[in-house]
């Protein structure tokens, strides 16, 4: 693998959970692996599981790991070629990039969508211009329209709990007080698609994500009717996609809010969130604090899925 920005950089995902599981089992086997190589991560948007899991992950392999926080001591970065950059930016990316790919071995990057223009961030340009100038294997730690390393992680934890070979798994949309990108479940639809899991999505109308993301997914519109007989139930909130739409927020419904008697109707499903989750919006105390709540577990599975994907990548 050179970088890892979605499901298909990973190949067959029943070799690549083998190998997830061999390296949950024993994560220090590989601790000379990236001796006197250094990871990078560089962070244009927040982070609390990604920065710490990917650094463990780092860690564990033997490498040094160098964290930038983008916004925080250094440059602003002018984005765009062709700007007389007599403003508030004083250096360009096209040379920050390179820069860095002389400081490490492997970057890891975070770059969320920006909702200024739809065609930029599903055209992932940021995450791009990593891919092309840094000289280095890039990996995706969120990026505008996919957020890989948590989706392997999503699809590691789902394979540890299921009950059946293939389970139910429903994708929820949730309200929340602010425009979030689709990166979640755009990944999350992506993974479990691959996955061949039998796959519902259910938001209000107007929240369809991309078909290319939705692939062979069944959409629900009743929440209710999706909710039934499911085995996991995942729930995020995303703005809409749709037509001019895009990147506004649409509802904040508490109708969709999940909740405990939500969860009753269900197969007594586990339930999901990539955290960090806004309790009593996207779902409530009781259920986020029930025995089948899976969101600890599966933050503590962002440490296997990073590894297993950097290991590869010092393995090529
Ligand atoms: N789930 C996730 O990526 O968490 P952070 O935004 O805290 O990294």
């Amino acid at each position: 693998m050179k970088h890892f920005t979605c499901v298909q950089d990973i190949g067959d995902l029943n070799v690549a959970l083998k190998e997830a599981f061999e390296v949950k089992k024993t994560p220090f086997r590989w601790d000379t692996l990236g001796k006197n190589k250094t990871m990078l991560l560089i962070f244009f948007d927040s982070s609390l599981r990604t920065r710490l899991s990917t650094q463990k992950a780092a860690l564990n392999l033997g490498m040094n790991a160098i964290v930038l926080d983008v916004n925080q001591g250094a440059w602003k970065l002018e984005t765009e070629r062709g700007v007389i950059m007599d403003g508030d930016k004083p250096e360009h990316i096209l040379e920050a990039i390179p820069v860095m790919g002389c400081y490490c071995d492997v970057i890891g990057v975070r770059s969320f969508a920006r909702f200024e223009s739809k065609d930029a961030d599903y055209r992932e340009v940021i995450l791009n211009q990593f891919i092309q100038h840094s000289g280095k294997p890039v990996v995706s730690m969120e990026a505008a329209t996919r957020h890989p390393l948590q989706s392997f992680a999503d699809l590691i934890t789902i394979e540890e709990y299921k009950k059946t070979a293939r389970p139910r798994v429903v994708l929820t949309w949730a309200p929340h007080p602010r425009a979030l990108p689709q990166a979640v479940p755009n990944s999350f639809a992506e993974w479990m698609n691959a996955a061949g899991y039998d796959f519902v999505i259910t938001h209000p109308a107007g929240y369809e994500l991309d078909p290319t993301f939705v692939g062979s997914a069944t959409v629900e519109y009743d929440q209710r009717k999706a909710f039934a007989g499911a085995d996991f139930i995942y729930a995020k909130n995303w703005a809409a996609y749709a037509g001019d739409g895009y990147g506004k927020i649409l509802s904040k419904d508490r109708a969709w809010t999940v909740d405990a008697e939500k969860m009753a109707l269900t197969n007594n499903a586990y339930f999901m969130h990539c955290l960090p989750v806004r309790r009593n919006m996207i779902v409530t105390d009781d259920v986020i604090e029930s025995p089948q709540s899976l969101v600890i577990p599966e933050a503590a599975n962002r440490v296997v899925s990073a590894q297993t994907v950097i290991k590869r990548i010092l393995e090529n």
